[in-house]
């Protein structure tokens, strides 16, 4: 008995989900960038570009008449995705260069070459991202999520801004996630040698990216650079690489989330959208302004995670 109530409501789910397929599609997408912005003439640089959230945001934004950078850590895989670019875009403007977020001495090597062979930079898409990986360190001995989600990007910007303040108006696009809200920058432990969770790993990395985002745009006050947040949504994507059980979890419920394509869609707003020319240091979900949890609006907290990260990447940025 027990068992046939059992089928009889899966059916029934099954059922409704496949009725109002449409609807949960059309809900699940989210909200779409609707600004029609040309970029020609204009330089973006993206990293993570290869695949996921970053790879879509290329296409557009190359769609848009930019002269796309793709930096992507494994060169052939960003050569296969700019090429699937060109073939959806003939005019596309896409170029992959080598950048690996988990080695200092490899952003260091980009931005030098990128300084050397690039003029100008108006808009730059720090979207690479690791999730939920096994402990494991980058080169330079970081935790790979707060090394490569928050310290790779937090130094890749810092070489970078001086030629964006050059370039002005210029934006800078922090992917950050919804995850900021349950995490908190362990200070005490700031790579996880006392104790490790993937998860929270994860949290504190993207709680990084937007108190960085806070403090940057601070710092970057009338310079015509503006620098936002972004949460994309949940996008079925190769993010859940390294758990098979959200990666399970993401291929059931693939209908609920959303595409690639649809989750580039706040980067892309940012990064375009005539309304946000002066608009500095927020959050954005869905094409809109987003909450931001207390633990990311705590001024104190953003400084002095910019001191820490500037302590351990040997560098100085005022
Ligand atoms: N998917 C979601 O539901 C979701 C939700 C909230 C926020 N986000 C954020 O969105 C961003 C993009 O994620 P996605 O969903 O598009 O995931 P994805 O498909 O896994 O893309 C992540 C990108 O980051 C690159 N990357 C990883 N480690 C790198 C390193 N050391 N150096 C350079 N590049 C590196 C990956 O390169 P390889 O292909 O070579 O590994 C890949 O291109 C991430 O910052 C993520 O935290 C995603």
């Amino acid at each position: 008995m027990f068992l046939l109530l059992l089928l009889g409501g899966l059916g029934l789910i099954t059922l409704m989900v496949l009725l109002f397929a449409p609807q949960i599609r059309r809900h699940a997408a989210g909200a779409q960038c609707k600004s029609t912005v040309c970029l020609d003439g204009k330089t973006v640089l993206i990293t993570g570009a290869n695949t996921g959230i970053g790879k879509e945001t290329a296409l557009d934004l190359a769609m848009r008449g930019a002269r796309v950078i793709m930096a992507c850590r494994d060169v052939e895989k960003g050569e296969e995705a700019a090429a699937s670019i060109r073939a959806a875009y003939s005019k596309a403007q896409v170029e992959v260069r080598e950048l690996d977020l988990a080695d200092t001495c490899s952003i260091r090597a980009f931005a030098q070459i990128f300084l050397k062979e690039v003029d100008q930079l108006h808009i730059l898409i720090t979207n690479a991202g690791v999730m939920m990986c096994p402990y494991t360190k980058t080169i330079d001995g970081f935790e790979m999520h707060i090394g490569v989600n928050h310290l790779g990007h937090f130094l890749l910007t810092s070489l970078l801004i001086g030629l964006m303040k050059r370039s002005a108006p210029a934006r800078i696009v922090v992917v950050s996630s919804l995850a900021h809200n349950f995490g908190w920058i362990r200070f005490h432990d700031f790579h996880s040698q006392g104790s490790y969770n993937s998860g929270l790993a994860y949290c504190q990395s993207k709680l990084a990216n937007v108190l960085f985002t806070r403090e940057l745009a601070r710092r970057l006050k009338g310079t015509n650079v503006t620098v936002n947040s972004v949460h994309p949504g949940t996008v079925n994507s190769d993010l859940t690489r390294h758990s098979t059980l959200m990666t399970i979890c993401f291929t059931v419920l693939s209908m609920f989330l959303k595409t690639p394509q649809e989750g580039a869609q706040t980067s892309i707003y940012c990064a375009v959208a005539e309304e946000l020319h002066s608009i500095s240091g927020q959050h954005f979900s869905d094409c809109a302004p987003a909450f931001v949890a207390p633990q990311g609006r705590s001024e104190e907290t953003a400084r002095r995670l910019w001191d820490v990260s500037c302590e351990q990447l040997g560098i100085q940025w005022d």
